[in-house]
């Protein structure tokens, strides 16, 4: 199968890699960069646990194939901390995170680092998101253990201890 180089930008960081090129950023992330914190729950775009940042846009890195994700900055849940301490200097991580511990929003796990970049990108959208926008943002998202009402609660804390930090 054909190989390519890519260089792709992850979590600030440019790393050049040789990959098939039908691989998908995915893929890329997890076996060749060894970047676990994205959940390959289905490969199919049907959980949203392998969400991350293309450019700041929540994006399925199962359904995206690495060659379009090359000159782009990607994040990732390992990123996530240091993109919110760039402008919050005093805190290594995102408020969401903080949250989901307390509130019990984190069970199994495997869900948690798609909701998390979904959540970071909604509370940068929108300082204090509804409950209906909340679950209109999640709704890609599948969590089998929490019922979902822990983790909108965790998003709503979220949101008033980032404005807190202001
Ligand atoms: S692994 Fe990408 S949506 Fe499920
Ligand atoms: S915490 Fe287990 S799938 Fe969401």
């Amino acid at each position: 199968m054909a190989e390519g180089f890519v260089a792709l930008t992850v979590n600030g960081s440019i790393q050049g890699v040789w990959v098939r090129e039908s691989a998908t950023l995915l893929q890329v992330l997890r076996e060749v960069l060894g970047l676990t914190g994205t959940k390959n729950g289905c490969e199919t775009g049907q959980c949203g646990s392998c969400t991350i940042w293309i450019d700041g846009a929540p994006r399925l890195a199962c359904l995206t194939p690495v060659g379009l994700a090359a000159g782009s900055q990607i994040t990732t849940v390992e990123g996530l901390g240091a993109w919110w301490q760039e402008s919050h200097p005093s805190s290594p991580y995102h408020p969401l995170q903080t949250a989901f511990v307390e509130f019990g929003a984190v069970q199994c796990g495997f869900c948690t680092p798609g909701m998390l970049m979904a959540a970071a990108a909604l509370l940068r959208d929108v300082k204090f998101p509804t409950v209906e926008e909340i679950r209109e943002r999640l709704a890609g998202h599948l969590c089998r253990c929490t019922g979902y009402e822990q983790i909108v609660r965790a998003i709503r804390e979220a949101a008033v201890a980032e404005v807190k930090e202001l």
